[in-house]
């Protein structure tokens, strides 16, 4: 897709500015070239190459089996459809933990061969170094704390986080760390309202929520989610706006039809 140089586009400055003035920051996951071209169109703020896609995509039980190569492919495959969101991609499990040097080349393989504009990793004092190391290299990050998918084995199930007074005091800490360091945003993942709200309020950065309820800078949804494509997920934190399943699948079976039929193609529809 060529630029369009009319159109403003949305920078980490764009979000920081969001918040300052009280304006509402959306975000949405987008791992194709076609979804991500339409959610542009619709004034997205925010494109997320999550590693949902581990799961949506490629249909894996969790997001740690996605590779650092497959999400290039699926950034870069959101960078051509863009003109004005921000696209932030996602650093797959296992390629920025405990090594700071691994995160660095990871982060910069992904701004080099998809065109994305910033990193977002999972965690908080346990991966500083490796954000430090990022940022230094000029490259945004935004951080994710709560409910961080890469650790489901540690944590065991997806249920709500931080209820417990010493984990929350973690995520607080966590929180101040990663604004004090440099990340230009951080997304909070399932925790209860009254602690994001505490979070959000305590740092001057951007604070996007997922499952953190209504008093943040912004929201994210996994896309395939809202619009009603996976059938089974159902979190309590989740809106669905269409039932894009059951109309695809009608579509699919109209169409199954009308070729056993013969009706398809018809004249108009041949050469
Ligand atoms: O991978 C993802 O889609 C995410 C969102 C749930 C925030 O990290």
């Amino acid at each position: 897709m060529s630029v369009n140089k009319d159109i403003k586009r949305v920078t980490v400055h764009t979000l920081r500015s969001m918040k300052d003035e009280g304006e509402r920051i959306s975000m949405l996951t987008a791992y194709d070239y076609s979804m991500a071209r339409i959610l542009d169109e619709a004034g997205i703020e925010v494109l997320l190459v999550g590693d949902s896609a581990s799961n949506v995509m490629a249909g894996h039980e969790t997001t740690l089996p996605i590779t650092l190569d497959q999400m290039i492919y699926h950034a870069s495959s959101v960078i051509r459809a863009i003109n004005r969101a921000l696209v932030v991609v996602d650093l797959p499990f296992g390629t920025y933990q405990g090594n700071s040097r691994k995160a660095l080349s990871s982060a910069i393989r992904i701004m080099k061969e998809s065109g994305a504009h910033a990193v977002k990793l999972e965690g908080g004092m346990a991966v500083q170094s490796s954000i430090k190391r990022i940022l230094k290299a000029g490259v945004p990050v935004m951080g994710h704390l709560g409910l961080t998918p890469q650790s489901i084995y540690k944590f065991g199930t997806y249920v709500v986080r931080a209820k417990e007074e010493q984990e929350a005091e973690q995520l607080r800490s966590d929180a101040k760390l990663l604004e004090s360091i440099g990340c230009f945003a951080i997304v909070l993942e399932k925790i209860p309202s009254k602690l994001a709200k505490e979070v959000a309020e305590s740092v001057s950065i951007p604070i996007i929520g997922i499952g953190a309820g209504p008093d943040v800078d912004g929201q994210v949804l996994v896309t395939h989610d809202m619009l009603g494509i996976t059938k089974e997920f159902k979190p309590r934190f989740l809106r669905v706006y269409v039932n894009l399943y059951d109309q695809i699948k009608s579509a699919a079976q109209h169409y199954i039809e009308d070729v056993k039929k013969r009706d398809f193609p018809n004249k108009e529809e041949a050469y």
